[in-house]
């Protein structure tokens, strides 16, 4: 099997199993003030002193969730829900993911005003475009992907969290595709906004770095105020209620602090790869496009979206399936049926392109002989595909 997927979810780490394991054995709510409660509680204290190693931040600032959409589902409807009296607009760029679109589309049903931010053609969000929305009269806060999930595009985070702190905005990051590839760095982005400005909440998921799925944060600046989503026992902080999950906590961290130390290296091997993967593809499939940023350095390392004009992206994925190569369109399917890509037609491609894109995504497990398999069998695939739309 060849899993070129690694965006989607990526393998356990070992060591994050054994982790999980060793924690999950241990009795004790760490909310009890009995021994083992105690006992629960150092580990649980221990794990987020160490995710706020890796995401440089306070570890009073980790609010630990279930993964990515509970995470930006906090970020986006607490901010918007503490200031909705004073402010109702959200800045949101296009070509989010739709933990986020659906979260912001919700909230419009409840009244608010939906201030988009157009991407340029490779998919990034111009600084310029950002900072005048943020800087426009009643915007609530803003929201950003420090690289895009889809097409790998890493976005001026500096740039942006600069702005929403001039405007005195609060800005959510969802840092979920990056966290692992790039540097993420909480403290640095957030600079000294003043409080409740600039960079307020970053998210993140543990799945994606090789942690449990089940496991995610969303790191909150001590001012930022928030309206929790999950009321009860009033646990971290009163934003994330209920009984905390200690051994998903330990191996995440445990995760984190591997993807981080192997990061740089990771990286460079990544990159090599998926250039050759790119290079590989584009020799035998000529009519093929790369989408996103084409400078390596502006792009996730381990991301290769191609545009394959004319083969469906379904058929595609058949035929690379039937080979034994896991892949995706990059969009979401639902009861089978592929939506075309949100974030490719917001590269200013048509509805008919977005429905014929690959997306390969490289990780921990990826090696040469994933990309030869894809280089052995992609000439004929796209002929197929195409030759059948036709
Ligand atoms: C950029 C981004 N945000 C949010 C999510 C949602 O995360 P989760 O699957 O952990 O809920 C994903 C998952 O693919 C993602 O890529």
């Amino acid at each position: 099997m060849h899993y070129l997927d690694h965006a989607a979810t990526t393998d356990l780490r070992p060591e994050a199993a054994d982790e999980w394991l060793r924690v999950a054995r241990t009795t004790g709510n760490a909310s009890s003030t009995h021994g083992a409660g105690q006992q629960a509680r150092r580990i649980l204290e221990e794990s987020r002193e160490r995710l706020a190693e890796v995401l440089d931040c306070d570890p009073i600032e980790v609010v630990l969730t279930s993964g990515g959409t509970e995470s930006v589902n906090l970020a986006v409807q607490g901010l918007w829900r503490s200031r909705q009296a004073a402010a109702d607009a959200v800045v949101l760029p296009d070509g989010e993911h739709h933990a986020t679109l659906d979260t912001v589309a919700a909230l419009a049903a409840d009244g608010a005003t939906v201030r988009p931010v157009r991407l340029d053609a490779v998919g990034r969000i111009p600084v310029g475009e950002f900072a005048r929305a943020v800087a426009a009269s009643g915007a609530a806060l803003a929201t950003a992907l420090v690289a895009n999930n889809e097409v790998g595009t890493l976005n001026d985070v500096a740039g942006l969290a600069g702005a929403a702190a001039a405007a005195a905005v609060p800005l959510h990051l969802d840092a979920v595709a990056a966290l692992g590839h790039v540097p993420v760095s909480f403290r640095s982005w957030r600079g000294d906004a003043a409080a409740g400005a600039g960079l307020v909440a970053l998210s993140v998921a543990g799945h994606k770095i090789g942690a449990p799925v089940g496991t995610g944060a969303l790191v909150v600046a001590r001012s930022a105020r928030l309206s929790p989503l999950l009321h009860g026992g009033a646990q971290q902080r009163g934003l994330r209620s209920g009984t905390q999950d200690v051994a998903g906590a330990a191996a995440f961290a445990r995760a984190a602090e591997l993807a981080e130390s192997e990061r740089d290296a990771e990286a460079a091997r990544l990159g090599t790869l998926r250039d050759q993967l790119v290079a590989g593809v584009l020799a035998r499939v000529p009519a093929a496009r790369l989408l996103g940023d084409p400078a390596p350095e502006g792009r996730l390392p381990g991301n290769a979206h191609l545009l394959f004009p004319g083969a469906p992206s379904e058929s595609l994925l058949f035929l690379l399936d039937a080979a034994g190569i896991s892949a995706s369109a990059g969009s979401a399917c639902q009861a089978g049926v592929a939506e075309p890509s949100h974030v490719v037609q917001a590269l200013g491609r048509s509805e008919a392109e977005a429905r014929s894109v690959i997306r390969f995504t490289l990780g921990r497990t990826s090696g040469d002989a994933d990309v030869d398999a894809v280089l052995a069998v992609i000439g004929e695939a796209y002929e197929r595909a195409s030759g059948a739309a036709r």
